[in-house]
């Protein structure tokens, strides 16, 4: 069974709710998930294997408290993770001029860390849809294809 680590980062609980959701979408499709909580961060390392961010996106484009302390420590350690294998999906409102600049963030980060992208960031808009779990179930069947035919090839 492959393990995929799942973060979040959120403000007001939506990013962890499509956390939560993928999290029960892989195991139904045979993968082992690990969603990390805020406070266990500090001790993760992603360097190998699959890791998902879902980010939501507070103030003016900026990443929320709870994955900030992460995200700079990466920033600033800046491991080379060529064995990890991403992908992050933002949440976001396009009224704000930063559309989902957290998410922006994050895929930049690992694409900086020498990780290799599974599949493109999605960015999910408040202003199109108040169920952003749907089309986030909607592209990890897309990611999955990614990862299985990576496997068969
Ligand atoms: C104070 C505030 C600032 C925000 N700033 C941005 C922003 O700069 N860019 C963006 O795309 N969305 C922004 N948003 C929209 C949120 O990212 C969006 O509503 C998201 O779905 C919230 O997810 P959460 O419940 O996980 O925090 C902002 C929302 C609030 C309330």
């Amino acid at each position: 069974m492959k393990q995929v680590d799942l973060v979040f980062g959120t403000v007001y609980g939506s990013a962890q709710f499509v956390a939560e959701t993928l999290a029960d979408e892989l195991s139904a499709l045979g993968y082992l998930p690990r969603l990390w909580l805020p406070q266990e961060l500090p001790g993760f390392t992603p360097d190998t294997g699959l890791l998902i961010v879902v980010s939501s996106t507070t103030g003016s484009g900026d990443l929320p408290d709870d994955i900030q302390p992460w995200y700079y420590r990466l920033k600033s350690e800046a491991p080379y993770l060529p064995s990890l294998r991403f992908s992050v999906l933002g949440l976001g409102d396009s009224s704000y001029s930063e559309f989902c600049g957290a998410g922006e963030k994050l895929n930049e980060l690992f694409a900086e860390l020498g990780a290799k992208q599974v599949q493109p960031l999605l960015r999910i808009d408040a202003m199109e849809t108040m169920e952003p779990e749907i089309e986030a179930k909607a592209w990890l069947a897309q990611w999955h294809q990614r990862v299985q035919s990576e496997i068969a090839a």
